[in-house]
């Protein structure tokens, strides 16, 4: 497994070495996994948006290793052959590094090639903990879901100077660190643009402009069926700017995907309008 998963990330680093855009999409189940290993997705994501998406909660913020592990396994017995990135849920890496290391090798004994998780500042000691012990760290900086209450809700970060400061710089320090990916949330366009040409980890961009070294969606956002939580009703729900359902213009989910890739490939997507 371990000699697979090194495939994986040396396929990953040739498409960047070349210039390709990297697609990620985010995928919990064998069966969906299996439909975005056929058509060629990139990179597939384990993320605890699961917790809104397949739960219908509000917030990320009730996730657990048990759903994001049995998530995992699913994921990777429908994608095999495919790189999975798995999020560490709230709480699972937090505390001491050790808790984290423990945490991170059971996603990737579950079938992640690579564990993600939220936040700057105190976190790069923790990915720095995680690298160092041979675990691929992707690092989720911008706006970070797990938390949103302290960010006061869904909102773009790196506005002000001093904010897009603290992004690069904590950027440059998980690079410094060892992260081998770091996805930007939700960030002017400019920004992500410059942390790319910053850090040599490649970026992944969601509502972070064309120019981050990828893309990555939320499936459920790309087929247009995540309409909120659970209570509230879809009529309520506005999906976020960066937001683009290519099944309204295919025919299959099959085709939605392969005209995402496509789309990501061709740097069409995301346009303006879909950044900040
Ligand atoms: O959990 C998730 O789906 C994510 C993406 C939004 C990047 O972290």
């Amino acid at each position: 497994m371990q000699h697979n998963s090194s495939n994986k990330i040396n396929n990953l680093s040739k498409l960047t070495a070349f210039g390709e855009k990297i697609t990620m999409l985010t995928c919990y189940d064998a069966s969906f996994a299996k439909v975005m290993e056929l058509e060629g997705v990139d990179v597939l994501l384990v993320g605890d948006s699961l917790g809104m998406v397949l739960q219908g909660a509000d917030n990320t913020l009730n996730v657990s290793m048990h759903h994001m592990t049995y998530h995992t396994k699913s994921v990777a017995a429908g994608a095999p052959n495919t790189f999975i990135v798995a999020d560490m849920p709230v709480g699972s890496y937090e505390h001491d590094n050790e808790a984290a290391l423990k945490n991170a090798q059971w996603l990737i004994k579950s079938g992640a090639s690579m564990v993600k998780f939220e936040g700057g500042g105190d976190r790069v000691e923790t990915a720095r903990y995680l690298a160092s012990h041979g675990v691929p760290v992707c690092a989720h900086l911008g706006f970070t879901p797990q938390s949103v209450n302290q960010l006061g809700g869904y909102k773009i970060q790196g506005k002000t100077e001093a904010s897009a400061q603290k992004i690069m710089n904590d950027a440059k320090a998980m690079d410094e660190a060892g992260v081998s990916m770091v996805v930007l949330e939700m960030v002017p366009a400019t920004l992500a643009e410059q942390i790319t040409n910053t850090i040599k980890a490649p970026t992944i961009g969601i509502g972070a402009g064309v120019n981050c070294s990828g893309q990555v969606l939320v499936l459920q956002d790309l087929i247009g069926i995540y309409t909120g939580p659970a209570d509230k009703a879809p009529s309520d729900f506005k999906s976020p700017r960066f937001v683009r359902n290519f099944l309204k213009e295919t025919n299959s989910i099959q085709e939605a995907i392969a005209a995402y890739i496509k789309a990501v490939k061709d740097q069409s997507f995301p346009a303006e309008e879909h950044s900040y």
